[in-house]
């Protein structure tokens, strides 16, 4: 498929996209949405990928929804296209996406990162939910996403005011899970996705499924679920042949199977 508002590259095991819309720092519209999801189901469906980065420019990760395209509409259009909802889908990908962010994750472009499994920061990123600042508030998940990350004070502070966070904060915060130089960061994400890529992609999917259901549920029905998981893994070769590498001293071989 041919993208306009998007770069996809493959990298070894690794499927690289990167958001293009320069003229709009990378505004997250209906198209980049649409072309975001094909590419992450594309990805997802291929079977020599085993991660995904998402990255921006380096002024921009993305600067929010689409400001320009949301303006004119109602509430009844809103309501009747459940405006957004398209994102539930990207929140679907089964496989671990890294965000990769330089410059501002503002609004959807927070909530964006967010929906990401983790979050690597250039020292250059800026984060924040302005929306309060055009009289409506985080419509992507930002004021549920950002208060599971960082916590009731700061998560209200930031959708309250509309202010800004350093990488600095973000990381100190719990919203990011490094930062690194702003030259370095495309590098360190392919590098962390393709650590991934290499392990058993059974064992991978899984990891983010249990990491996620700590968001959903209990800690007694979450820490069945790991358990239930984990005895899942002993049906692949691939335990067998990780724990065998381990004890001959040697690095593994996975099959994914
Ligand atoms: N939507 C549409 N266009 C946007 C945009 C957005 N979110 N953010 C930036 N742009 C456009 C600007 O309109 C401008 O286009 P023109 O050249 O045609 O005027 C171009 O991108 C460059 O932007 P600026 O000239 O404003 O660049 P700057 O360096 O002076 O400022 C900025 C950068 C501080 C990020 C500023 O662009 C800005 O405040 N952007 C909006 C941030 C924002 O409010 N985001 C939340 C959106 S609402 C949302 O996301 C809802 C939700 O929960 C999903």
């Amino acid at each position: 498929m041919a993208y306009e508002t998007i770069i996809t590259e493959r990298r070894g095991k690794v499927g690289l996209i990167t958001l293009n819309r320069p003229q709009a720092l990378n505004a997250l519209n209906s198209q980049i949405l649409a072309e975001l999801v094909a590419a992450v189901n594309g990805f997802g469906a291929d079977a020599g990928i085993g991660a995904m980065v998402i990255t921006g420019s380096e002024k921009a990760f993305a600067a929010g929804a689409d400001i320009k395209e949301m303006q004119a509409i109602s509430y009844v259009d809103a309501y009747l296209q459940d405006f957004f909802v398209g994102w539930e889908e990207f929140t679907r990908a089964r496989k671990p996406i890294i965000a990769a962010v330089a410059g501002y994750a503002l609004g959807g472009g927070c909530e964006l990162a967010m929906m990401c499994d983790f979050i690597i920061a250039a020292d250059t990123a800026k984060f924040g939910q302005p929306e309060i600042t055009l009289g409506v508030i985080p419509g992507m998940g930002g004021s549920q996403r950002l208060t599971r990350f960082v916590g009731k004070s700061k998560a209200m502070d930031m959708c309250l005011t509309g202010r800004m966070m350093d990488a600095a904060e973000a990381e100190r915060s719990g919203l990011v899970s490094r930062v690194v130089p702003a030259g370095e960061l495309v590098e360190e994400a392919l590098k962390a996705a393709a650590r991934i890529a290499d392990f058993s992609l059974p064992s991978v999917m899984m990891a983010k499924e249990a990491v996620n259901r700590a968001f959903e549920t209990t800690l007694a029905e979450g820490l069945r679920f790991e358990r239930r998981l984990f005895h899942s893994l002993f049906a692949l070769e691939d335990q067998k042949e990780g724990m065998a590498a381990f004890a001959e001293k040697r690095k593994p071989n996975f099959s994914n199977r």
